[in-house]
């Protein structure tokens, strides 16, 4: 259920929040400093990659980030607040991830937030991780309201319409894979470390992205579903037959080229049914981890253009899994009163459009899906 707006709550100008993210591999902490005329400064962003941790399992494993976030956040968040140059003191409110995410971390992060906010008697915001990737373009760019929103992460592959904090609606979203699972499964199948997707793009440097014809998944299907899982199986058929160096990086090249032509096929359709309702105003943004591959952008840069969509993308750093993200949807949500209490609880699963997910489910009960 989402908060109701604290009318009671005086908001100052500015509103600086201490954010913390904790749903996954990375811990991390930011404050972030939000201006009433809109305007977003970020004071700090600390992000410590558990990556090394996980490597040997090719995978993120629960139960070694849960403990690794338990022994990393106290000096993540003392070092933001240190490289922030401010006091608990100075802050307006604390925000932390309450979910979706792995929940033993989940709860990690959104208990440290707690404790600070109880000691401090500041407001508790407890944040959607994808909200955070839906704002994060506006940590280093003006993006007014509405726009488009391509989220490409490692768990969530979704195209939403943003009109506001907590005013979002899905228009299309993955029935199998996420765009970042399909590079890092198709990674390990060529032998590349985790994370994939980074590894990948390395590999496919001056690949034919022609040579391996491969499926091209629910191309001219209507509306703005993803799927990836018949690529995923087609990539690692050939990954298991080819072997010299040539090979793999024309296998990589062509990988990537057709996630990013996917993700451009199904953009394209959200882009015209986004301009019915939305006229001539016209902005295209796409965050997540998957963000930050070139091609990708290249690819979705392009379609933008053709359909009169601007395009923002946000700087490599806050396109991947970071606190800043976290403390600029807490000052928004804060701005607007809405604060949730000490009892608020992590969740493992939680649909940024929860309206959608429960009308349109795009997968039932049992099958193996979306993560939210
Ligand atoms: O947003 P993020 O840091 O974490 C999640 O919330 O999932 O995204 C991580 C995902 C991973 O699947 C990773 O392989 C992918 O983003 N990724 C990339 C690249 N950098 C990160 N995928 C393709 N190319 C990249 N350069
Ligand atoms: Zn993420």
């Amino acid at each position: 259920m989402r908060p109701q707006p604290n009318r009671q709550l005086t908001v100052p100008d500015p509103l600086t929040v201490l954010g913390i993210e904790t749903s996954c591999d990375e811990t991390a902490a930011g404050v972030v400093r939000r201006h009433g005329d809109g305007r977003v400064e970020v004071m700090s962003s600390i992000v410590l990659s558990q990556v090394k941790d996980h490597a040997p399992f090719g995978g993120v494993v629960p139960e070694i980030a849960a403990r690794a976030h338990v022994e990393a956040i106290d000096a993540v968040i003392r070092a933001a607040m240190t490289e922030a140059d401010l006091g608990f003191g100075d802050l307006d409110g604390v925000a932390a991830t309450a979910g979706p995410g792995l929940v033993g971390g989940v709860m990690v992060g959104l208990s440290a937030g707690k404790a600070i906010a109880l000691a401090r008697g500041l407001p508790l915001i407890a944040v959607n991780h994808l909200e955070g990737h839906a704002l994060s373009a506006r940590l280093a760019a003006d993006v007014a309201y509405p726009y488009l929103l391509l989220l490409i992460s490692g768990g969530h592959c979704q195209l939403l319409d943003v009109e506001g904090v907590g005013r979002c609606t899905r228009l299309g979203s993955t029935i199998d894979d996420a765009a970042g699972e399909a590079f890092d499964k198709i990674a390990k199948a060529l032998g590349l470390g985790y994370p994939g997707g980074p590894a990948l793009e390395k590999l496919a440097v001056g690949g034919d992205a022609s040579r391996f014809p491969l499926p091209r998944m629910l191309l001219g299907r209507a509306g703005c579903d993803f799927s990836f899982s018949g690529l995923k199986t087609a990539a690692a058929r050939l990954a298991e037959t080819v072997t010299d160096e040539t090979d793999r990086r024309d296998l990589a090249a062509a990988v990537q080229g057709a996630i990013a032509r996917q993700l451009a096929e199904r953009s394209e359709r959200a882009m015209r049914i986004y301009a019915e309702g939305h006229g001539g105003d016209r902005r295209f943004v796409v965050a997540g981890g998957v963000a930050a591959n070139s091609e990708v952008r290249r690819v979705l840069e392009g379609v933008a253009a053709a359909h009169g969509f601007s395009f923002t993308a946000p700087p490599l750093d806050y396109c991947t899994d970071n606190a800043a993200m976290i403390a600029l949807a807490g000052a928004e949500r804060l701005a607007l009163g809405l604060v949730d209490g000490l009892d608020a609880v992590a969740r493992p699963r939680w649909p940024l459009d929860e309206e959608a997910a429960l009308n349109r489910p795009t997968h039932v009960p049992g099958r193996k899906g979306a993560k939210a």
